[in-house]
């Protein structure tokens, strides 16, 4: 398994590009489902993930071509409706292909994709609302069978807000008869991405980006030309690598608007950040202040920035509480960061983070990918030589980190074995 490298202690300085969002280009994948044609997308990031949806999409039947970062993509000749284990269990977001394989093929066995690290995740949400619209939704053998002649429009009311259960209703709708309404929908700036697709391709959306959508079902859909956004939780993380070595980092084709509780949070810690449409300046340095998070589902502070924040504030002055609401077991970067001399101890949800002058290298393991991007954040402003192991984790969600790094002048190589 490849192994990362860092010497830490170097100040980043440069342009960086930021890709595509791979939690935007996950679900706009999938839409592909719900339509006989060729769709070309746009700005699809280079990602793990993003490899093994393509693999599931093509055992459903859907031919492809890819030309740099855009993708043609047509399901006319869907061949087969399961989604098998082997492919669901590497990643979670598979069960985005539950929602359009119902609506446009009546039916659908997708593995159930079983607990990972940050949590037991479940996907009770998605089967009640299919549930609400008429499905018959069995459990067998650790899969989720759904059938339906034709998907009814319903009222559904999110108990969580949850972005894949709403990005997969939210599809399923655009085929039903009728009309369905979304309460408490997920907000995050990926659903209004998708919401945009989907409306290229004919369906009737109103609502995304706020807490209740409103889906009037069609007949059919049409294929669609369009673009993926960028990555907001790439951009945060370099942002936050700036902040930690003291660097000065242009940030290009990004949508700093897709951030504005990371960059309220900077701005207190002392890190200033000058903004335009698209792209973003970054300049750490002084000294850092401590600062609390709370994360919340968006607009209120990503989950999945807290571990990479939880890097930045190890070396702030001062206390920071971090309490994480969205996830139960995301803490697991802590005693790694404990390891290169972290101060850091678990209340229950809140991790109380006592800034300590500088962390030192060692060697730390990647449990998840967000995790992963924190530990190389430590790593690159610690003291000394870190090695982190079971890189994959970080190949699933940031698209040639070690070589954007690099570029703005750290010190970091892969090593295989
Ligand atoms: C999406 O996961 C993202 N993944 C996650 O990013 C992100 O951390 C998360 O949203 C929260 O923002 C993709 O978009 C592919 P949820 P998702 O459903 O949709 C509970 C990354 O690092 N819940 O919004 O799976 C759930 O357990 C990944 O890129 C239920 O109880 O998250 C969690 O506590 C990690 N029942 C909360 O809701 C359900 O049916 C929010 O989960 C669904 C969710």
């Amino acid at each position: 398994m490849d192994k990362m490298v860092i010497v830490g202690g170097k100040r980043l300085e440069g342009e960086v590009r930021i890709s595509g969002a791979k939690n935007a280009a996950l679900p706009i994948m999938a839409s592909a489902l719900l339509v006989d044609g060729w769709n070309t997308f746009h700005n699809i990031p280079d990602l793990l993930d993003i490899t093994t949806i393509k693999k599931l999409l093509k055992s459903l039947g859907v031919t492809m071509e890819a030309e740099g970062e855009t993708l043609r993509m047509n399901a006319g000749q869907i061949t087969q409706c399961e989604a098998s284990y082997d492919l669901v269990r590497t990643m979670r977001a598979s069960i985005l292909v539950l929602g359009p394989l119902v609506a446009r093929m009546g039916e659908a066995r997708v593995s159930l994709p079983g607990g990972c690290a940050i949590g037991a995740r479940p996907v009770n949400l998605h089967i009640k609302a299919l549930q609400e619209m008429g499905a018959e939704v069995t459990l067998k053998d650790g899969y989720v069978e759904a059938k339906a002649a034709r998907l009814k429009g319903a009222e559904i009311y999110f108990d969580l807000s949850t972005v894949t259960g709403t990005e997969n209703i939210m599809m399923a709708a655009t085929l039903a008869k009728g009309t369905t309404v979304l309460k408490n929908a997920a907000r995050e700036p990926e659903i209004v991405n998708l919401a945009e697709v989907l409306i290229g391709m004919g369906a009737r959306i109103q609502g995304a980006g706020s807490d209740v959508i409103v889906i009037e079902g069609v007949e059919r859909l049409h294929p669609v030309e369009a673009a993926v956004i960028p990555d907001r939780i790439e951009a945060g993380t370099f942002l936050i690598a700036a902040g930690i070595t003291g660097g000065d980092i242009r940030i290009r084709d990004c949508n700093p608007a897709h951030l504005d509780a990371l960059l309220a949070r900077l701005k207190d810690t002392g890190i200033s950040v000058k903004a335009t449409a698209d792209s973003m300046r970054v300049k750490g340095g002084r000294a850092l202040r401590s600062v609390d998070v709370k994360t919340l589902p968006y607009p209120g502070f990503p989950t999945d920035l807290q571990a990479q924040i939880m890097a930045l504030m190890t070396v702030a002055n001062g206390l920071s509480v971090i309490t994480e609401t969205v996830f139960e077991n995301r803490f697991m970067h802590v005693s790694e960061m404990v390891r290169m001399g972290a101060d850091i101890v678990i209340e229950g949800k809140s991790a109380i983070v006592r800034g300590v002058p500088k962390l030192h290298g060692a060697p730390v393991m990647a449990t998840d990918l967000r995790a992963s991007a924190s530990l190389i954040l430590a790593a690159l402003g610690a003291e000394g030589t870190t090695t982190l192991s079971r890189v994959y984790h970080i190949d699933r969600g940031y698209q040639k980190i070690e070589e954007k790094f690099s570029a703005l002048g750290a010190d970091i190589r892969r090593i295989s074995g």
